[in-house]
């Protein structure tokens, strides 16, 4: 709870300068948006955007037929999504608890919003998301990647690196079967970089 309210805070306060550096898809890489359509478009039932932001991939989702709901802990980011998107469904809540009925969500992405989870909270929140999503639905994250599991200075809040091993392992344990698998090395502007896409078994 304690890391929950700071990384809130820390949000909170970076909230503007967040949404004009990362808050559309021109700014999200074409293979990311490539994979997260993949995975996820054409999935009937309601699929979480979970740590939305500002909610543009959950747009983004909607454009390509989802029933996409976006959900995020910092409300600054719901009312901006609210206003930019106004067709879109934007609430307000945290993924350790995501008031959903059990095995009732076809689909969860969660973009680069496990990175500030510490270590030791990973399998709690991951059993969370199995625990909402039907057999069969696809779970689909993107992580910083690194030779072991490592807290680093992220612009916004501490966050961690991971082994991408390591991390399809923490799915595994969970109830996901890893299906696919993108990499993109670091550059001097960008971290080495996961996104992963696993379905429920
Ligand atoms: C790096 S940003 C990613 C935002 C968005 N998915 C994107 O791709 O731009 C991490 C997001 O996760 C949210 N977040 C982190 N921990 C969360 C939690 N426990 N519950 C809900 N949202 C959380 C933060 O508020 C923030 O919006």
């Amino acid at each position: 709870m304690v890391n929950l309210a700071r990384v809130r805070q820390a949000y909170a306060s970076a909230a503007e300068l967040y949404i004009e550096r990362l808050g559309t898809t021109h700014q999200v890489h074409a293979d990311d948006l490539a994979f997260i359509g993949r995975h996820l478009a054409g999935r009937p039932g309601t699929v979480l955007d979970l740590g939305c932001g500002p909610g543009h991939l959950t747009d983004h989702l909607r454009s390509v037929g989802v029933d996409a709901v976006g959900i995020d802990m910092v409300s600054e980011f719901i009312a901006h999504a609210r206003a930019t998107y106004p067709s879109g469904d934007y609430r307000l809540g945290s993924f350790e608890d995501l008031a959903v009925a059990d095995r009732s969500v076809a689909g969860i992405l969660a973009w680069g919003s496990l990175i500030h989870l510490p270590p030791h909270e990973l399998d709690g929140v991951l059993a969370e998301f199995r625990r909402a999503m039907v057999a069969g639905g696809a779970l689909v994250v993107a992580i910083f990647v690194g030779d072991e599991v490592a807290a680093f200075d992220h612009k916004v809040v501490t966050a961690y690196r991971w082994p991408v091993d390591e991390f399809g392992e923490r799915l595994a344990r969970a109830g996901f079967a890893e299906v696919e698998r993108l990499q993109r090395p670091g550059d001097g502007t960008h971290r080495p970089h996961a996104a992963v896409a696993a379905v429920a078994t």
